[in-house]
This record gives C-alpha cells, sequence and structure tokens, in this order.
C-alpha cells in the first residue's frame, strides 16, 4: 500500500488549473501570427535562452506562426571594445561608422543568428536563419548622416519569411537591411515591428532584458502594467525616456498606429514570461493596446 501525498496532489491540481486557465487561449492561437524580438541583452545567459526557445517550442505546436527578430546589442559592444572600436549612441541608436558596419554584420549575422538557430534546432525546430539582406526582406536607406550607417526601412519584403514558415520553419531574422549601396544596421526594435506590420501580425512581443516598461528606470516596482496607444504617445511627446528603450517605445507606437492589435513588452531573463504573457489572464510584463 501507497498513501497518496497530499502536497504533491495539490502542486498536480495546481497545474491542472494552470492548463484550464490556458485553455481559452490555446483555442485562438492556431494561425497567429506572433513576432517576437528578442533583445541581445536578455540572451547572454545560455539557460535563459533554452526556456525561452523552450517557450516558442510550445507556441509552435499550437499552431502559431512564429517569426523571431533579434538583437545583439552587447555582443557588438563587446568585439567593438576588444577591436579599439569607440562605442557611441545618439537616441538610443548606434552610431555606425564603416567598421562599426562590419563588425554589426558580424556579430548579427555570424553569430547571434547562428547561435539561436543552433539553439531552436537542438529543441527539434528547424529554424532557418536570415538577415535583412536575404530575399531583400528589409530594403533600407540612411535615416541621417551623423549616424552612418544606421538605416530606416523603406520596404519589407514578406516573401521569403512566409515561405519559410509555410515550409514549417521558425525564420530567425538578424536585422541588417541592405540598399543599393550596401549594408544598414538596423535597429532590431525597429525591424520586428515594420516585419510584424508588413506580416499583419497578431501580436508583436518585445523579450528584453527588464520587466517591462518603468515609470521610473531606476524604480523596479514602478513596472506599468497597461497602456494605450494615446498614452504611449503622450509619453514619447514628453521626451522623457531614454536609453533603448527610445527605439523601443516608438515602434511599440508605430506598430499600434499601423494596426497590429497588440504589442507587448516581457522579460526574457524571467523564467516563462512569455508563456505567462500569453496564456494567463494576469500576463507579467507591460501591454500596449489600441485606445479602448
Ligand atoms: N523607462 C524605462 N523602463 C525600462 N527600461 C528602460 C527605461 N528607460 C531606459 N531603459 C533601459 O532600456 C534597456 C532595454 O533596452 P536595450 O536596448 O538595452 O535592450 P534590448 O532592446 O532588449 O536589446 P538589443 O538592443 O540588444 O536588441 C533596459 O535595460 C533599461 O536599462
Ligand atoms: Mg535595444
Amino acid at each position: 500500500m501507497k498513501k497518496r501525498d497530499i502536497q504533491q496532489r495539490n502542486a498536480a491540481a495546481a497545474k491542472a488549473d494552470t492548463l484550464i486557465e490556458a485553455l481559452p487561449w490555446i483555442n485562438q492561437m492556431n494561425g497567429k501570427t506572433f513576432v517576437i524580438k528578442y533583445g541581445g541583452s536578455a540572451m547572454e545567459d545560455i539557460e535563459l535562452c533554452r526556456r525561452v526557445v523552450a517557450d516558442i517550442e510550445l507556441m509552435k505546436l499550437m499552431g502559431v506562426r512564429v517569426v523571431l527578430v533579434h538583437g545583439g546589442g552587447k555582443a557588438i559592444n563587446a568585439l567593438l571594445t576588444r577591436l579599439d572600436v569607440p562605442v557611441k549612441f545618439k537616441d538610443g541608436l548606434r552610431v555606425t561608422d564603416p567598421d562599426t558596419m562590419e563588425v554589426v554584420r558580424e556579430v548579427l549575422v555570424g553569430k547571434v543568428n547562428q547561435e539561436l538557430v543552433w539553439e531552436l534546432n537542438e529543441y527539434g525546430h528547424n529554424a532557418v536563419g536570415i538577415s535583412g539582406a536575404d530575399g531583400k526582406t528589409l530594403k533600407a536607406e540612411a535615416i541621417d548622416p551623423e549616424l552612418g550607417r544606421v538605416g530606416r526601412i523603406r520596404e519589407v519584403d514578406t516573401n521569403l519569411i512566409e515561405t519559410i514558415l509555410d515550409d514549417g520553419y521558425i525564420p530567425v531574422v538578424a536585422s541588417v537591411g541592405c540598399g543599393p549601396d550596401g549594408f544598414f544596421n538596423i535597429n532590431a526594435d525597429v525591424a520586428a515591428d515594420k516585419i510584424a506590420e508588413a506580416m499583419g501580425a497578431d501580436k508583436l512581443i518585445y523579450l528584453t532584458d527588464v520587466d517591462g516598461l518603468l515609470e521610473d528606470v531606476n524604480d523596479p516596482d514602478s513596472l506599468i502594467a497597461q497602456m494605450t496607444r494615446s498614452e504611449v504617445h503622450e509619453l514619447l511627446d514628453s521626451g522623457t525616456l531614454e536609453g533603448g528603450m527610445v527605439p523601443k517605445i516608438r515602434s511599440v507606437a508605430d506598430a499600434l498606429d499601423a494596426g497590429v492589435s497588440q504589442v507587448v513588452i516581457v522579460n526574457g531573463k524571467a523564467e516563462h514570461s512569455l508563456l505567462l504573457e500569453i496564456f494567463t489572464d494576469a500576463g507579467c510584463g507591460t501591454m500596449f493596446t489600441q485606445d479602448l
């Protein structure tokens, strides 16, 4: 005879509750398109990276068409520093001279992209790594001579991404664009937004290294749970944002303006934040919606 362990039973019941709570979402997942931008800062710890990859696998199993776009800011800084190339930012965007552009390509396309593809493949996916130059996915042009090779996206051609998805692969996009005169460094937040807009994505998810948008960047308890499109524009107009949040929140506003119904910022370093955001009532990061 073996007695039932009550604690074990309660833990199992809690898991069952979670599954039941997720049911309505699971039902809605099939055929949806989610663009996920995975921030370089959140990618550094291999164990955390594996958990994110596992979450993505679950989403794919539920029939979500997942497009992954990645940054690599910290890895680019590390190589630039090693090569004695100065690291400079203006309004959250990397000032990109030709030497820096070469490093951006080497790190984003050659290293970060391939590592993510490898991780996904290890989990049984078939991931395909591309850069925005492949299939002319991200056609770009210069923004401002002071920023050098930083590009604005002129046009997104979604054909290659759609083909990869239709064949059952996960496209993993490095945010490098191209134009007639060469390559451009595209901020990955902007690339994810423009790809989401062009694909008519149902959701745009920013996985970063903080819990979401903080009202006060120095106070981790000031996490904003939800914000509407008008409130996002008010925040941008106030000019109070700084660092990497500037392009991110601008991209949030652009995505909402273009009709993407939901954008979320979640912590890619917190365990299963992706699944919590998608499959629970409470969510966990900051959710941006159209005006209510
Ligand atoms: N109000 C704010 N709330 C939250 N984070 C903020 C805020 N203002 C500035 N930040 C900074 O923005 C950073 C996130 O942007 P960052 O560009 O560094 O990462 P990422 O976009 O996820 O990665 P990558 O740029 O490599 O793609 C946070 O680590 C934080 O320091
Ligand atoms: Mg960034």
